[in-house]
């Protein structure tokens, strides 16, 4: 398995969909990080009426959650790769598939734009948060989510820093930036936004039952990857699971910035 980027799509290599536990993966993402998101959207209010676009959607939660909460309006989920979400869920969601770094769609069409996980995985991402302020309506939100990784050297569990350090080199061989998140909300008050704002989820190992499940089977998915690439032996690997497995006192090393603005009114 290549670990190098190869294009706009970084969605491949440890994350690919073709392997078998990503949809497992992408679920379990949606159960540790839906309740704050769907805070912060709730902050910002979605209206009944709203036209509202998701980027990245993955395997579909928000974009439900947004069809569920704008029945007069309508909800366009869009994904490089969309395999896992269910374009049958309501008739005013339409699920696309395209590469968010070419698609365009018209000026002032949508008043909610929401990415979450997405943007960290794109090449010149301040210009397609450009592009996306185009899209919205004057008034329109745009919602930001990303990961903010920590450094694995400063892990206080050695079993953990070895094979998360792999994890990340891999991640950011793959072009993603693992640091991205702490720019958001800088980016969106320079992209022309107004009342922007953030809140911060922190996560990692022991940090709840659900978050381990989550690195247990990251662990599944990418133990071998990263034996094969020479980033962590196969001994380490094996103690990493374990220690995944007995639930350890907690080593925050990620940060979600949750940040928001609004296109100023016309
Ligand atoms: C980490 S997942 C996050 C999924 C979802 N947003 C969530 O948080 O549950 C990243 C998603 O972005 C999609 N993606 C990555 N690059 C993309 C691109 N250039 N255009 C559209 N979607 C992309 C992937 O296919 C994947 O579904």
């Amino acid at each position: 398995m290549s670990l190098q980027a190869e294009s706009a799509d970084s969605y491949t290599g440890l994350l690919s969909k073709d392997l078998p536990t990503e949809a497992d993966r992408l679920r379990l993402l949606e159960k540790v990080y839906d309740a704050g998101t769907t805070e912060v959207l709730g902050k910002v209010g979605i209206e009944p009426d709203w036209n509202c676009l998701e980027l990245g959607a993955g395997a579909g939660s928000i974009a439900y959650w947004l069809a569920d909460r704008a029945p007069q309006g309508r909800v366009v989920a869009v994904d490089i790769d969309p395999r896992f979400i269910d374009a049958g869920y309501a008739p005013h969601l339409t699920v696309s598939s395209a590469d968010i770094t070419t698609e365009d769609f018209p000026d002032g069409s949508f008043d909610l734009i929401h990415a979450r996980a997405v943007f960290m995985h794109l090449p010149r991402r301040e210009e397609i948060v450009e592009r996306a302020v185009r899209w919205l309506a004057p008034g329109g939100w745009l919602v930001l989510e990303d990961v903010h990784f920590l450094p694995a050297a400063d892990s206080p569990y050695p079993a953990w820093q070895q094979v998360n350090g792999g994890w990340l080199a891999a991640l950011a061989a793959q072009g993603i930036d693992l640091s991205w998140a702490r720019r958001i909300p800088a980016t969106l008050s320079g992209a022309g936004l107004d009342r922007v704002d953030v809140s911060v989820t922190p996560g990692g190992l022991g940090v709840d039952p659900v978050q381990d499940e989550l690195l247990r089977i990251r662990m599944v998915q990418s133990g071998q990857s990263l034996i094969d690439a020479g980033l962590a032996t196969a001994d380490q690997v094996a103690a990493a699971r374990a220690l995944v497995e007995s639930h350890p006192a907690p080593d925050v090393s990620t940060f979600v910035y949750s940040s928001w603005g609004q296109k100023p009114a016309a």
